[in-house]
């Protein structure tokens, strides 16, 4: 496995690739790899020719009160995982090689950036969509990954590059969870074992979500009104930041479920925010 550091370099290596014909498949990380990281990684090796990933914790999607400094960093491990997954390249730049003084130029995917987590973080995701396209600029890729985990980031992203004309296939990928239904996350790592064990209330009240639809309710009021109860039940030091209903595509609120819908939730644990989704057919 190459590990590339310069922007230049990486380019370069992109651009020999493609005059070569070969396909690249792409997955951006912000690195502390777990198994939802592999299975993005694992589809790549199966469809391209070159699989490349990208560490880089993005300063820009961090709020000024947020986890930016904390946020879980463990370059020689991530390169055990990449390296034995079969990558390779790790691009991993650093925040001069990505933001060099003077830098001064954003995208911002508007509407869709300011829903679900926006609302919460309101730069976030013009953080994420401006590194992304530069990710996309250097990396060259035929075709990038993503997780479902991150549901409105891939809506976004997809935005970007059709609004963009970003040469670029986005391919999305189902949420990996742990045996007791948490999805994976970098950030789980913040939980102590209590706070752990606490955190299994996201998927469980998706899962309510599921069994209430399921049962012929179609009032998302009604539906968010008991995922809201059964968290406050549970887990009553739970701050939530949002338990919504909406349309997968536009991600506005929806009243009645009469077509698939995306159910989210954010809340935090302890120091730990956490998201989670899950999409409900009728
Ligand atoms: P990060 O949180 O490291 O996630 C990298 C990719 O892994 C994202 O596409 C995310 O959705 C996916 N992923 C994370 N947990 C997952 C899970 N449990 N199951 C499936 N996929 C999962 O998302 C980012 O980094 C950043 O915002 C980034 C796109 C790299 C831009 O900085």
């Amino acid at each position: 496995m190459k590990v590339i550091r310069s922007v230049k370099e990486m380019c370069a290596y992109a651009q020999v690739k493609r005059r070569e014909g070969k396909k690249i498949g792409f997955v951006p990380t912000m690195g502390a790899l777990h198994s939802g990281h592999l299975s993005l990684i694992n589809k790549a090796r199966k469809e391209s020719d070159v699989v490349v990933i990208s560490i880089f914790v993005n300063p820009i999607q961090f709020g000024p009160k947020e986890d930016f400094r904390r946020y879980p960093r463990n370059f020689s491990e991530d390169r055990r995982i990449a390296e034995k997954a079969g990558v390779d390249v790790l691009f991993f730049p650093s925040t001069q090689g990505i933001y060099p003084q003077g830098y001064c130029t954003y995208i911002r995917v508007e509407g869709l950036s300011n829903k679900l987590c926006g609302a919460f973080r309101p730069t976030h995701f013009q953080g994420v969509a401006t590194v992304v396209a530069k990710l996309f600029n250097i990396v060259q890729p035929d075709i990038a990954y993503f997780g479902q985990k991150d549901f409105q980031q891939v809506v976004i992203i997809k935005r970007m590059v059709e609004d963009l004309n970003i040469p670029v296939k986005i391919k999305s990928l189902p949420i990996v969870r742990e045996k007791d239904g948490l999805a994976m996350s970098s950030r789980n790592r913040y939980l102590n074992k209590q706070e752990r064990e606490k955190a299994r209330i996201l998927f469980q009240s998706l899962q309510l979500a599921r069994r209430l639809v399921e049962g012929g309710e179609r009032r998302a009021e009604a539906v968010a009104r008991q995922m809201k109860r059964v968290i406050r039940e549970r887990v009553p030091e739970a701050r939530i930041d949002y338990v919504s209903i909406v349309d997968p595509k536009s991600l506005e609120e929806v009243s009645k479920i009469k077509k698939k819908v995306l159910v989210a939730v954010a809340l935090w644990i302890g120091k730990a925010r956490l998201i989670d989704n899950m999409l409900i057919k009728v």
